[in-house]
């Protein structure tokens, strides 16, 4: 079997588009558009590329962008009065701080300043809950991309046998509980995993973030799985620099019965969903009506 592409490329573009209508008219109706602070402390070169991405996609939205880069030696006081700042901005209606923090700061203590009701990331502990007890949330951005491409591709995730590989706060936990939402039958395997193999094949839906390149490899997946690629590492082959997923393409693809590419598969939802939450929060602190298909 060759499995069909995921194109999260395409679906992103849409999804933005559709956020971009959304604010167009919301924007007629009230007079004020949607805007997103990014905060970038230092000068991690992988998070400068992602801020910069932020930055241009959520002005190509229509939204009002707020960078604020600072230096490496920026104080957790400092840090935590302008997140203060831009909790008390009423033109500003989400926050996201770019992970991750210089080792002197604690990422915590910064994150669960933010209003949670800004926290497009949804890292704070307060959406943390709210996402694992069933309530209302802001949806950390990769894990809702792919459950976007997941709902796509698959209809109804209802007793589906699920395998999300990685436990960390921004995808591998978020996105086992956004899979129990839907009904999913969850595993969360990780580096401690016996056995990861043998665990990995009784997935009909496998989600990869472990940060590994190519670790999952074609026998390590069942005959017609949804395989989901979270990984984004930059390896040198044939001497030239190179980004691979989680996941060895080529095994994996002649066995799954879908699986997304890297790069133009989870990375761009990434983007359009954190524009998705910013709508969102947006429309929240107005009591405004949220756009259908955008939230979990
Ligand atoms: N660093 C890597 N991924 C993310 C993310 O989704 N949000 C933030 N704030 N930092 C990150």
């Amino acid at each position: 079997m060759t499995a069909g592409i995921i194109d999260g490329k395409t679906f992103a573009a849409r999804i933005r588009t559709e956020v971009a209508a959304h604010v167009a008219r919301l924007g007629a109706a009230t007079g004020t558009a949607p805007g997103l602070a990014v905060v970038l402390v230092g000068e991690d070169p992988a998070s400068q590329v992602y801020v910069r991405s932020k930055h241009a996609a959520t002005v190509e939205a229509g939204m009002a962008s707020f960078e604020h880069r600072l230096p490496a030696a920026t104080t957790q006081a400092e840090l935590l009065a302008l997140i203060g700042r831009l909790n008390a901005d009423p033109a500003v209606h989400g926050i996201l701080v770019q992970l991750p923090l210089p080792a002197h700061l604690n990422a915590d203590a910064v994150i669960n300043a933010i209003d949670p009701a800004k926290d497009v990331d949804g890292f704070h502990i307060s959406n943390v809950g709210l996402l694992a007890t069933g309530q209302k949330a802001m949806v950390p951005c990769t894990p809702l991309g792919c459950l976007m491409l997941l709902r796509d591709r698959l209809g109804s995730l209802a007793g589906a046998e699920a395998v999300v590989i990685g436990r960390s706060n921004i995808v591998g936990k978020p996105m086992a509980q956004l899979l129990l939402r839907d009904s999913a039958t969850v595993t969360v395997a990780h580096s401690r995993t016996r056995d990861l193999a043998a665990v990995c094949r009784r997935a009909d839906i496998l989600v990869a973030a472990v940060g590994r390149p190519e670790m999952i490899t074609g026998e390590m997946v069942k005959a017609g799985a949804t395989v989901i690629d979270v990984g984004i590492n930059r390896v040198e082959r044939d001497g030239k620099a190179r980004l691979v997923g989680d996941v060895d393409f080529a095994s994996v693809a002649a066995v799954a019965g879908a699986i997304t590419p890297v790069p133009g598969g989870v990375g761009p939802m990434t983007i359009a969903c954190l524009l998705a939450n910013t709508l969102t929060a947006f429309c929240r602190s107005r009591g405004l009506p949220e756009p259908e298909g955008l939230t979990a």
